[in-house]
């Protein structure tokens, strides 16, 4: 009965590497469940014929994409069309960006964004928990951090000072207790979805030296008037990294980090860390002596190395934004790619991993360019654009050599919280431009055209 292709397309999103449509259909029945340790660690074989529903996998993985898959063929009807599938994901890491320090989210958003995800097969929070914006997560040796840190306590970007209702004034405290990230982690786990912790070093950490003034490598009175002027914000987000008492408390905090998220991997950030404030700070310019380091990108170097160090005694491997290539990528370190595709190139070709996203292609914070796309934080959006189309077009693979792609783990969208206010923007921004990644890296090479996608897209909407 299969192998007659029929010209409609099943609405399945991300489309399955193989899918030989039968004819009729199988009632509600519940699907019978095999093993085959033949298969890949996600893969799995779908058979809705002759009146039953067959699940193969290796995995519980395998047999929960499986379903997920189901729940797309599902009729109004509660029938499913008779399909035979087999399929496998293309790449391992297909993941999501929550940016909360901008934002705070909380755990019911996250739920609901860990649900969707799971329905669209991608199995990779990036959970952006710190940043200059905000500390957001419980470290019971620095309460300060989730008093003072998870507070907005000075005039800032003044579209970052608006809360859900619209009003300017203090944000916060907002973070996440142990207790809800466990919470939030055995909800991810049951969906077969990764959570990986990002606390950001050595940039993008005013809010710790907020509440650590001798965390600066600037005189205090020079780091209030550069945040209270918005001027230079970044520099003033620099750790002093020439300061022992940063990295023990780094440690400290990675220590209660790798306590809590089991996951082999911890983002340590890494991005847009201008080097200046350590050109002219003693700290600084003694460790660069203490340690031979000939330049302040080797200084940098030498933090990522430090901590990669210092979390592989704890059996984890770091993951950076791309800058952590300048200077040099410590042993196993792994790249994300965000200011191009350039920095996964090069990763993968020194031998290193890679996560593929760069901002024109994946960063969600990006008006869509659709007409109901209300856009209201204009300072924020730019000219560029990233509609729906561009989303599906993009290949991680892209100028990375055939026999590099394996160290190419696969890429994510990036739901970056300045312009996003309450849930309904947090929606409209990351869907459906999240099913066209999801589809990138789950369908890979197999990817259909753009109008292919469309008219899934479609179909499930309209069988929401
Ligand atoms: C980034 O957008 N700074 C990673
Ligand atoms: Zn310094």
């Amino acid at each position: 009965m299969f192998g007659s292709l029929l010209l409609a397309v099943l609405p399945l999103i991300p489309y399955p590497q193989s899918v030989i449509e039968g004819t009729g259909c199988v009632g509600d029945v519940a699907p019978v469940y095999e093993r085959d340790a033949s298969l890949g660690a996600e893969a799995y074989r779908l058979r809705v014929a002759d009146g039953r529903i067959v699940v193969t996998s290796a995995t519980e993985a395998g047999a929960f994409y499986a379903r997920q898959t189901l729940k797309q063929l599902r009729r109004k009807d509660g029938t499913y069309p008779s399909v035979e599938i087999a399929d496998a994901p293309a790449f391992s890491w297909r993941g999501v960006l929550l940016d909360e320090s901008r934002h705070f989210w909380g755990k019911e958003v996250v739920k609901r964004v860990l649900d969707r995800m799971a329905a669209f097969k991608l199995n990779v929070l990036h959970w952006h928990l710190t940043d200059s914006h905000g500390w957001r997560l419980q470290i019971d040796r620095y309460p300060e951090l989730t008093d003072r840190g998870a507070r907005r306590p000075i005039p800032d970007w003044d579209w970052n000072m608006r809360d859900a209702d619209g009003a300017v004034g203090e944000y916060g405290p907002y973070f996440y207790t142990k207790d809800e990230v466990r919470e939030i982690l055995a909800y991810a786990k049951a969906r077969h979805i990764r959570i990986i912790p990002e606390i950001e070093i050595p940039g993008h950490s005013r809010e710790v030296i907020l509440c650590h003034p001798s965390f600066t490598c600037l005189d205090w009175g020079t780091f209030v008037d550069m945040v209270r002027t918005c001027k230079q914000v970044d520099q003033a987000a620099a750790l002093c990294v020439g300061n022992d008492e940063v990295m023990t408390f780094f440690e400290h905090v990675f220590d209660e980090v790798c306590e809590l998220f089991p996951d082999e991997y911890v983002h340590i950030g890494g991005d847009e860390c201008p080097r200046g404030n350590w050109k002219t700070c003693p700290k600084c310019q003694k460790r660069m002596k203490d340690e031979g380091l000939k330049n302040e990108d080797e200084l940098q170097s030498w933090v990522t190395r430090r901590f990669s160090a210092y979390l592989a005694k704890k059996g984890r491997r770091i993951v950076g934004w791309d800058e952590i290539l300048s200077g040099g990528l410590p042993e196993g370190a792994t790249v994300m790619s965000w200011r191009g595709a350039e920095g996964g190139i090069a990763a993968a070709n020194q031998g290193h991993c890679a996560v593929v996203c760069p901002h024109r292609m994946c960063y969600l914070d990006y008006p869509t360019g659709e007409k109901d796309d209300t856009c209201p934080y204009p300072r924020f959006c730019a000219k560029t654009r990233l509609p729906l189309e561009k989303v599906y077009s993009f290949d991680p693979l892209a100028g990375i050599p055939e026999a590099q792609h394996k160290f190419v783990l696969g890429s994510q969208t990036l739901n970056w919280g300045e312009s996003t206010w309450t849930e309904r923007d947090l929606n409209y921004k990351m869907w459906p431009r999240t099913c066209a990644n999801a589809e990138v890296v789950w369908t890979g090479a197999k990817k259909r055209t753009y109008d292919d996608f469309r008219a899934r897209l479609d179909g499930l909407l309209k069988s929401e």
